[in-house]
C-alpha cells in the first residue's frame, strides 16, 4: 500500500472537550503519524476558504461560526493508505450514522460538531495540507 498524507482538523468541540490528547493517540495507534501539528484559531476569512467548497449548502454559515468559535488542531498524518484510513478511524460524517469504536461514533454530538476532519481525497488532501502547511514544517522538512 502507498505512503499518503492527509489533513486531520481536530474541530473546537474536540479541543473543548480535551480530546487532543486522546485523539492524536488513536491516530498513533491506527498508524497514521503526524508529520506536522498546529494549533490555530480560524479567521472567519480562514474557515471559509478551508470550506469553499460548501459555500452554497445551507450549512455554510452555521459550519464558519463553529469552526471559528475556538481553537482547532490542525495535522498532517503520514501512513499506509492515510486518507482512506484516516476516515475509517473517524468513521461516517453524521455520528449517528458511524460505526462503533469510531472517532466521530464515541466523541461527536452532530452533523456538524463532529470532532474531527479528514481530506477526502489524494486531490483535497494536497490542497489541504498547503492551505494550513508550507513544506518546512511538514517532517521530514521539505
Ligand atoms: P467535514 O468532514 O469537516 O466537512 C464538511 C463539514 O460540514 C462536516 O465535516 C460537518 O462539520 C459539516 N456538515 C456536513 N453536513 C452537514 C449538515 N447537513 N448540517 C450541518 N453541518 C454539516
Amino acid at each position: 500500500m502507498a505512503t499518503q498524507r492527509t489533513l486531520s482538523i481536530i474541530k473546537p468541540d474536540g479541543v473543548e472537550k480535551n480530546l487532543i490528547g486522546k485523539i492524536i493517540a488513536r491516530f498513533e495507534e491506527e498508524g497514521l503519524t503526524p508529520v506536522a501539528v498546529r494549533m490555530v484559531h480560524l479567521s472567519q476569512q480562514e474557515a471559509e476558504g478551508f470550506y469553499a467548497v460548501h459555500r452554497e449548502r445551507p450549512f455554510f454559515d452555521s459550519l464558519v461560526e463553529f469552526m471559528t468559535r475556538g481553537p482547532v488542531v490542525v495535522m498532517v498524518l503520514e501512513g499506509d493508505d492515510a486518507i482512506a484510513r484516516n476516515r475509517e478511524v473517524m468513521g461516517a460524517t453524521n455520528p449517528d450514522e458511524a460505526d462503533e469504536g469510531t472517532l466521530r461514533k464515541l466523541y461527536a454530538s452532530g452533523i456538524e460538531e463532529n470532532t474531527v476532519h479528514g481530506s477526502d481525497s489524494p486531490e483535497n488532501a494536497a490542497k489541504e495540507i498547503k492551505y494550513f502547511f508550507s513544506d518546512v514544517q511538514v517532517f521530514p522538512r521539505g
